[in-house]
């Protein structure tokens, strides 16, 4: 039953286990129609499985979710003719060509053989690979064959086209090239689900980002509200190596959260939530310490702070 909505994607409750891994545990998410949303976690953290289970590769245990008002599980027919997909594991076939590999999947998608060709081949040229069109997909560099999946994924304009982990392995140019291809479905009205270890990257394109840890949602909101609710940072640095610990000692006291000291840089840092407040408290403690301080200040959090305080984990770790 088709379910009139105004959402592209509406996600409730969805649980999914692994032989006892519990992958998913009750995530709600909700996609308004031409937004970007970007869906950060660390390894594991249960991203695949989600768009998985949107794109109905996969079924869930429990829960709902719907894409353009069709139920996933009910309807995957429906879903999977209103869907684009582009993956962390490529669907391009490395036997078939450029221009086969979309030929076929605009075939599938129901098309005649003159529109298959068009479109085909309009996709080649926006992704530059008309050159190599003839050539085995196998012999394309990485970034050739990501572009290749991407415009996979745009066979036929679907509404909401999912990306899992676009620019993951791409060297900078062609990460470059992924975010101004997205940068135009954007323009064009598409919704998108992103999944992205690269903060940055989420940063850039995403509307709004919601964050998942261990099979659950951890937090929501657009980059900047993420980055205010993280609150700002406390960075002390001083003038001298044997300085560093009394300097440290006071950024706790005044902040009271435990402070990350980077010797090299003799620089002192902790979360501290009342900003201003925590700011003149420093001062005095520092003063106290008789610590000689070079430049003291308050940074507002980057969403690396954000993820690292959600998650327990910098992204390096997690990976
Ligand atoms: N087919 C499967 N069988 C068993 N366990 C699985 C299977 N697929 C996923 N898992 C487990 O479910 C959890 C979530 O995995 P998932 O692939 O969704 O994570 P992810 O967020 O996409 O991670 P990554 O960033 O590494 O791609 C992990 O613990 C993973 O080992
Ligand atoms: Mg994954």
């Amino acid at each position: 039953m088709h379910t009139p909505t105004t959402s592209a994607v509406v996600i409730d409750g969805l649980h999914k286990k692994f032989k006892g891994n519990h992958a998913l545990q009750g995530v709600e998410l909700e996609i308004g129609p031409g937004e970007v949303m970007g869906l950060l976690g660390p390894n594991g953290a249960g991203k695949t499985t989600l768009v998985k289970i949107l794109t109905t590769l996969l079924k869930p245990d429990s829960g709902r979710a719907f894409v353009n008002g069709w139920n996933v599980t009910a309807e995957p027919e429906k879903v999977r003719s209103t869907i684009g997909m582009a993956g962390q594991y490529s669907t391009v076939d490395g036997l078939l060509t450029g221009f086969e590999n979309l030929y076929l999947v605009a075939k599938l998608r129901g098309v005649g053989r003159r529109t298959a060709r068009r479109v085909a081949d309009d996709l080649l040229s926006r992704f530059r690979l008309t050159d190599v069109a003839g050539r085995p997909a196998g012999t394309y560099s990485g970034g050739m064959r990501r572009r290749l999946d991407l415009a996979a994924a745009l066979v036929g304009s679907p509404p909401l086209v999912v990306l899992d982990e676009p620019t993951t392995g791409l060297d900078p140019e062609s990460r470059l090239d992924t975010w101004e291809a997205v940068g135009e479905l954007v323009a064009g009205g598409t919704t998108i689900l992103l999944t992205t270890q690269y903060l940055e990257e989420a940063d850039r394109l995403a509307d709004r980002i919601t964050v998942i840890d261990r099979g659950r949602v951890v937090a929501e909101g657009t980059s900047d509200e993420l980055k205010a609710a993280a609150g700002n940072r406390l960075v002390v640095c001083v003038a001298e190596d044997r300085q560093l610990d009394a300097a440290a000692r006071a950024t706790a006291q005044a902040t009271g959260a435990t402070p990350t000291v980077d010797r090299r840089a003799r620089r002192v840092e902790a979360a501290a939530t009342d900003g201003q407040a925590a700011l003149a408290r420093a001062l005095t403690a520092l003063e106290g310490e008789q610590v000689e301080v070079l430049e003291i200040g308050l940074n507002r959090c980057t969403l690396d702070d954000v993820f690292l305080g959600l998650t327990g984990r910098t992204r390096r770790e997690a990976a």
